[in-house]
């Protein structure tokens, strides 16, 4: 096999099996036996071992398991152009049953593939300059960052370059292509966190450092989010890092990672763990014997958090250009509607389309003369809005049992109907109120920083298992981080949409003007709401 190497963790009896296998083959390897082997002998050719490293090639099996897979292609910072943008479309109508998903890390994925097409998807991804290699697997995933990036009044650098030079140096590395597990990056010099730093392995988030009697703008660096079942907030290190450090301190963190996470079970892999046992002080003195001296921090220039939206027209850094950032309900899309983004990007803006973590997409560079002829476009009137209701604006899902093996419950056609039921039954708000559905406590669909979060989950009834839903409360990223918690009482899926229009509804009445969900429940406490739950359960019980 290609470049087997002797890494250090080698000779560890203690490691689990998926190391063992890695040891054995590295990952990267199978997208050659992919295009000179499976894709000409069929899918019962796959062997077991090799099914798992699909993943190093951004394809997972989906659910049922009778042929079918998903592939995810990464958009580095959520930026592609409508070449790039046709080119999807193009897989998604001919090989993908016509379905687009943007995800919650900016990716786009596709469904419904079939192992005969991918050598020709792999091509047709690398002739526009996109790849799905490594968007999954225990390496270095889709660089998440600032769709706007150089067209954005709110960032202080234009972070391109910068996130252009790590998907260079990391994709299809074979240094870095065998970490413990997945690996998750941001990179945003947008004031309002577009990047959700704390829920990455490794973040950077902009600050200003005064060094020599001169003001230099870089970056503060966070190491050790994730979500999942046990989630961590990631921690600041004591670092102040310029524009051109970034590479450098991205690649030791990475061999941290590397070297020192844990490889016994895959629970207990993630970079969040090492960061929580070490400490932050440890961690950058670790880090700098890799890295060498760096600045500690300055003053960090991090002002809020928007949680990845972006809708309406908005004025860019350029004078005179707007961008417009429209709503894709639950992220989902058929590719005539991508191809229609892709035509609109080009005849009212620079071709340019951005992918947004909320799940959205925008578009940007429309001269102020064509603003108001965009707005007018039937696509963007009656689909993919500039304004959209309450809730169905703010409606986040993962995958579910539509496609996803793991899922306990459907969700992302749930979501969207109960959003649109809550725009038609619950208050409409003048602040956001960010739903998050997930189908199992992977949380792909990062219910966590929800304001109102959906995990899906089975209960006993007199007819048998139904699927139901626990409700977690307060979920924010930025300045007051925390994840949400969890209200007793799990809620049977058809009563999810009166249950909560109930409750939001008793927050319409409670809150003060201008209020976000977080800062009631803060205000409120979860035991208050807890009563209204119970109430609400005993209520419908009678
Ligand atoms: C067919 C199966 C799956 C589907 C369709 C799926 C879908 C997704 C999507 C769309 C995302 C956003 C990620 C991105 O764009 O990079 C995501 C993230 C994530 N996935 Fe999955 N996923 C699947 C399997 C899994 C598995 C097997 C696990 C864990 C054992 C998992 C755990 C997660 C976690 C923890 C996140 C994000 C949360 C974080 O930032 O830590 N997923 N998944
Ligand atoms: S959260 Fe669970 S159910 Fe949803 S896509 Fe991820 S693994 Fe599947």
């Amino acid at each position: 096999m290609a470049n087997v190497r002797q890494w250090k963790w080698a000779d560890d009896p203690t490691i689990n099996d998926m190391e063992q296998a890695k040891l054995v083959k590295d990952g990267l390897d199978v997208i050659e036996t992919i295009v000179e082997k499976y894709s000409k002998e069929g899918y019962d050719s796959i062997e077991k071992t090799d099914m798992d490293r699909f993943k190093w090639a951004g394809v997972y099996q989906q659910r049922p398991k009778d042929g079918h897979f998903m592939m995810r292609v990464r958009i580095p910072s959520g930026i592609l152009s409508s070449q790039q943008a046709r080119a999807l479309a193009g897989i998604a109508r001919d090989y993908g049953r016509d379905l687009i998903d943007v995800t919650t890390r900016q990716a786009i994925q596709f469904h419904w593939l079939t192992i005969e097409t991918i050598p020709d998807i792999f091509e047709r991804l690398k002739a526009v300059g996109l790849s799905s290699f490594e968007a999954c697997g225990d390496c270095p995933r889709t660089i998440v960052g600032n769709p706007l990036a150089g067209i954005d009044p709110n960032e202080v650098l234009d972070t391109r370059p910068i996130v252009k030079e790590l998907e260079q140096f990391f994709v299809l590395n074979r240094d870095f292509s065998n970490l413990p597990r997945k690996y998750k990056m941001s990179i945003s010099a947008n004031v309002y966190n577009t990047g959700h730093a704390e829920i990455n392995d490794l973040a950077f988030t902009p600050a200003k450092k005064t060094i020599n009697g001169e003001e230099v703008i870089g970056f503060h660096v966070w190491v050790g989010g994730g979500l999942s079942a046990k989630p961590y907030l990631a921690q600041k290190l004591d670092v102040f890092c310029r524009p051109d450090e970034v590479l450098k301190v991205a690649i030791g963190v990475t061999t941290l990672f590397r070297d020192f996470g844990y490889r016994q079970k895959r629970t207990h892999a993630r970079l969040k763990f090492l960061v929580a046992d070490w400490g932050a002080d440890k961690f950058k003195e670790e880090l700098l014997k890799v890295t060498g001296p760096l600045e500690s921090r300055g003053e960090d220039l991090t002002q809020g958090w928007k949680a990845g939206y972006f809708y309406g027209i908005h004025e860019q850094k350029q004078k005179g250009f707007y961008y417009a950032g429209l709503s894709v309900p639950v992220g989902r899309m058929s590719a005539q509607e991508f191809e229609q983004l892709a035509d609109l990007a080009e005849r009212y803006g620079d071709g340019t389309i951005g992918t947004c973590n909320s799940q959205n997409v925008l578009i940007r560079n429309i001269p102020a003369d064509k603003v108001d002829a965009f707005q007018s476009e039937e696509l963007i009137v009656n689909r993919f809005k500039l304004q959209p209701n309450t809730y169905v604006g703010y409606a986040v899902s993962c995958t579910g049992t539509e496609y996803c093996n793991l899922a306990i419950v459907e969700t992302k056609e749930r979501m969207r109907r109960l959003a649109e039921y809550l725009d038609r039954t619950a208050p409409q708000l003048d602040t956001p109120l960010r739903l998050h559905m997930v189908g199992c406590p992977n949380s792909c669909g990062q219910r966590q920083i929800a304001d109102i979060g959906l995990q899906g989950a089975l209960v006993k009834t007199e007819n048998g298992m139904v699927d139901a839903f626990d409700i977690y409360i307060g979920g924010t990223l930025g300045e007051n981080a925390r994840f949400n918690k969890k209200l007793n009482g799990r809620i049977e899926a058809e009563q999810l949409g009166p249950v909560l229009a109930q409750l939001i509804g008793v927050f319409a009445e409670e809150r003060v003007p201008g209020e976000a969900y977080w800062q009631y429940v803060d205000r409120v406490g979860v035991e208050h709401i807890q009563a209204q739950l119970d109430a609400i359960r005993s209520a419908d019980a009678v």
